[in-house]
């Protein structure tokens, strides 16, 4: 009797805490530390390949990729969940957990009606392809994107359809995204996204002036400086000898600039960035009088997204052994291409509200400066969720 208790008992107090565990539901802040550090291995796989300006919404690709792997099965899945770095976000038996994680995201940052961020995700289908009407409902509800079936044998129909839809949908900013179509193609993702934030703090065009940025050791380029002294959040990181200064935005966003110090090689700090450190920066900021000088930039950054995933594991949606059959049941679908293009104008506006304030500058110390006239890395983040929304690094803002 005593042993069946005794038994019993210990079952009991093993089992407590598995299910409980088992129950836990991952919540918005998980779901966003984990997209940081899908932003950070996806902008190393981009920096392998060049020197040049980088731009891109983290948050913009993981949402359509996690919409396209409600449509995906098996491995296909799998390999997605996994390379967007999700998988610790799973529970079994539960496959609209993190789509419904994407929505309350979504809805978090759209609130307010703040920020305005023009985003568009459009799945073009090859019209043999019947697509799966859970699969596009699903797609809009959880994940603001839209279905389509197109005739890709038809090029210049099928281009027409999907640059006209890009554009409706980002408020003209976003314009000619597929430039040519592969009659053979069966499936494009695209996503696409412009930002243009108003500052917090914003820059009188007045003070804006020419001046050096130094590219390399080799090249200098004239671009125009904006300028403006007032209280800034800044702080730094002494293991990566780099500074970090938060430009807030109207509407709950900010960017925050991460300067390496003169004479580190920006390339240093690729292998060293994720979530975690990250999130360091954030915290420690600290209010600071400073002149800050830093150049007005326009980017314009498309990737063939198919060509970089497979180097983060998602491979097997892209072959012949894909299982596409949660978004239609015909046989043999693949995905053929996955664009993402970003856009973003850094210039001196603010809302005019806050172009009124003006900071009272007292004391007699001097402020410290901030002067981003050397390649910097940014990145622009909702502040209550901590959602990474863009990254970028600025080479040479000469150039698109
Ligand atoms: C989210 O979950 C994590 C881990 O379970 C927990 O530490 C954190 O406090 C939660 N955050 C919120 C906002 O509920
Ligand atoms: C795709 O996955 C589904 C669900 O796991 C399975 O029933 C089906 O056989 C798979 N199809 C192929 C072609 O592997
Ligand atoms: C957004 O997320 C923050 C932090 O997790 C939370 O405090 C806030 O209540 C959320 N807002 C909405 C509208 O869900």
């Amino acid at each position: 009797m005593k042993m069946g208790i005794l038994f019993a008992l210990a079952w009991a107090l093993f089992l407590i805490p598995v299910r409980q565990a088992q129950e836990l539901k991952p919540n918005v802040t998980e779901l966003t530390t984990e997209n940081i550090d899908f932003a950070m291995n996806l902008y190393r796989r981009i920096s392998s390949h060049h020197d040049n300006n980088i731009f891109f919404s983290p948050l913009c690709m993981s949402t359509s990729l996690a919409m396209l792997s409600t449509g995906a099965r098996g491995t296909t899945r799998a390999e997605i969940i996994r390379g967007l770095n999700l998988a610790r976000l799973e529970r079994d038996g539960q496959p609209e957990l993190i789509p419904e994680l994407f929505q309350q995201l979504r809805e978090n940052y759209t609130q307010g009606g703040e920020l305005q961020l023009n985003q568009a995700t459009g799945l073009f289908v090859h019209r043999t392809f019947q697509v799966e009407k859970t699969f596009s409902e699903q797609a809009k509800t959880f994940f603001k994107a839209e279905a389509f079936n197109v005739d890709f044998t038809n090029q210049q129909a099928s281009k027409t359809t999907i640059n006209e839809y890009i554009k409706s949908r980002t408020g003209d900013k976003v314009t000619e995204v597929v430039s040519d179509i592969d009659p053979m193609t069966q499936l494009m993702l695209i996503n696409t996204i412009f930002f243009q934030g108003k500052w917090e703090l914003p820059f009188n065009p007045s003070n804006t002036e020419d001046d050096r940025f130094y590219v390399d050791k080799y090249n200098i380029v004239q671009v125009p400086m904006m300028f403006r002294e007032d209280k800034y959040y800044q702080g730094s990181d002494d293991f990566l000898n780099a500074r970090v200064l938060r430009l807030p935005y109207h509407g709950d966003a900010a960017m925050l600039i991460l300067l390496p110090n003169k004479d580190v090689d920006y390339t240093t700090i690729d292998d060293e960035i994720n979530a975690k450190r990250f999130l360091g920066w954030v915290n420690q900021l600290k209010l600071t009088k400073l002149e800050v000088q830093m150049p007005k930039f326009k980017m314009e950054q498309s990737y063939p997204m198919h060509k970089i995933l497979p180097h983060l594991g998602i491979a097997r949606v892209f072959n012949n052994m894909a299982n596409l059959s949660g978004l239609s049941t015909e046989q043999d679908l693949k995905v053929s291409e996955v664009l993402h293009k970003a856009v973003i104008e850094v210039d001196e506006k603010g809302t005019t509200a806050a172009a009124a304030t003006v900071t009272g500058i007292t004391g007699y110390s001097l402020p410290t400066r901030f002067i981003i006239n050397r390649p910097f890395f940014f990145f622009i983040y909702q502040e209550t969720t901590n959602s990474l929304l863009f990254m970028g690094r600025v080479i040479d803002p000469t150039k698109m």
